[in-house]
């Protein structure tokens, strides 16, 4: 008996022993967010990371006064939405410093740990990391995102910042000195801006982001609206999410575009109008999940949300661009730069001879009107009825119309978007 207590005892302090260093380690390698240096000094000395992270900010934070007014926007939507072309709203206004999906080098680091590491972290740690990201980036501090780029930055530089290309701030001064208003309008590739302007110096993007009013960040990493709720109620930040949705079949068909690798079961099955046994639905199917429960707890309009929030179906938005990102920028409280309005009308029009540069993988120039549902040709009716029986209630949340037959769905002149507002 006596024996049996003192196993049990001994098993128990192992056992604290093992998570006490498990979470020490986790701390090590994701310390939390800075975002005030008042904060930051206390820990100084005590912990290299903190100092690392906090410390070595040769901006004055100090303009509290200017950063009131300043907006945090975030573009919430899934991979293939159209989320691209929707970040070009906020990447072409002169005064929003704009990232495309900074989130992808936490997740690499996550994915990238070694098992026993990743067994330690289940997704809320993830969640988490992502979230102290955000609320760093927000704050202008771009030495925490160091933690996640790999090979490590040396002296705050970096040749591996993800898709610099597409961050107009990052590719023109300060940050860059040859990058300048000629690049504006967009480029054919994803190097021609580590190419133009070198190695990207962290230091100076900071500087470039505090000189900016406002930031935007576009994500689709994140999969519910409540994960966002501890950022939305933050009160050192002015949030404002823009949540994108599109019809999961056009998803589908640009995932199939885009991914061909992964999705070859779905080639054939395109291909044959008969499904493999070996496909795997569950992608697809999470996705429209995701999007209706997000959409759901949103149209509840909980007092978190309020002011906060605004749905964006990508087919309202290629339908009428002008109209839709004055109502954006309505919705954030912020004055359109007339360059957004010259990129959209030199991007959404298949006439405009620039255009047609824009021709890799990310893309975001094209006839948006055409383009949004050129999915309708491409994809087999056995594919789109399998999707509208996954996917049945996303679509009646979101007025995307069935089609019962090949004939329906192949009619381009009978809009399958039914006209709402949220
Ligand atoms: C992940 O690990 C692989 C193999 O070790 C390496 O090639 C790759 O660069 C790593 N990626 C990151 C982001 O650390
Ligand atoms: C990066 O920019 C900062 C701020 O301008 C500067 O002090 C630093 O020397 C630069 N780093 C390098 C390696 O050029
Ligand atoms: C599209 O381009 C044509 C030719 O450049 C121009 O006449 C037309 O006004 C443009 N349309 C829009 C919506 O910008
Ligand atoms: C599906 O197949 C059709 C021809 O049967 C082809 O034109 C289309 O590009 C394919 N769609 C995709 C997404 O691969
Ligand atoms: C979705 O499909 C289920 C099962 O087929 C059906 O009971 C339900 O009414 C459908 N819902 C909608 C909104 O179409």
């Amino acid at each position: 008996m006596e024996c049996s207590w003192k196993t049990v005892l001994l098993l128990v302090c192992a056992s604290l022993g093992v998570q006490y260093t498990a979470i020490r380690s986790l701390q090590d390698l994701f310390p939390g967010p800075c975002p005030d240096s008042g904060q930051c000094q206390g820990r100084l000395g005590k912990d290299h990371r903190w100092k690392f992270s906090c410390d070595d900010n040769s901006v004055p934070t100090e303009h509290s006064v200017a950063s009131a007014r300043r907006k945090h926007i975030l573009l919430f939507a899934q991979t293939r939405s159209g989320s691209s072309f929707t970040g070009q709203l906020f990447n072409q206004h002169p005064e929003i410093f704009y990232v495309f999906e900074p989130l992808y080098h936490v997740q690499q680091t996550f994915t990238n740990s070694s098992s026993r590491l990743r067994r330690a972290l289940d997704g809320r740690a993830l969640l988490g990391a992502y979230r102290d990201l955000l609320l760093n980036l927000y704050t202008c501090d771009l030495t925490f995102l160091e933690n996640y780029i790999r090979p490590e930055p040396q002296d705050h530089m970096t040749a591996s910042f993800f898709r610099r290309s597409s961050s107009q701030a990052l590719c023109s001064p300060p940050v860059c000195q040859e990058g300048d208003v000629e690049i504006r309008g967009g480029q054919p590739d994803e190097i021609w801006c580590p190419k133009k302007c070198g190695t990207l110096n962290l230091t100076l993007a900071s500087i470039a982001c505090q000189t900016r009013s406002h930031v935007a960040i576009k994500t689709v990493r994140i999969p519910l609206i409540g994960d966002l709720r501890t950022l939305s109620e933050d009160p050192r930040l002015d949030l404002r999410i823009v949540h994108l949705v599109r019809d999961p079949r056009a998803i589908l068909a640009s995932r199939m575009t885009a991914f061909a690798d992964q999705f070859r079961a779905w080639k054939i099955w395109n291909a044959t109008d008969r499904q493999p046994r070996y496909v795997d639905l569950t992608q697809i199917t999470k996705t429209c999940r995701d999007m209706e429960y997000s959409v759901a707890n949103s149209l509840q309009r909980p007092a978190w949300l309020k002011g906060r929030y605004l749905l964006v179906r990508y087919e309202d938005l290629a339908l009428n661009p002008e109209d839709k990102v004055k109502e954006i920028y309505r919705f954030l409280g912020l004055d359109i730069d007339n360059r957004v309005l010259t990129w959209i009308s030199q991007n959404t029009n298949s006439t405009t001879p620039s255009s047609s540069e824009w021709n890799y993988k990310y893309s975001t120039s094209r006839n948006s009107k055409a383009t949004a549902h050129s999915w309708r040709l491409r994809l087999g009716f056995d594919i789109v009825k399998t999707v509208q029986s996954l996917c049945n209630t996303t679509f009646a949340l979101l007025g995307y119309k069935q089609v019962q037959s090949e004939a329906e769905l192949r009619d381009m002149k009978n809009s399958l978007v039914e006209p709402r507002t949220f």
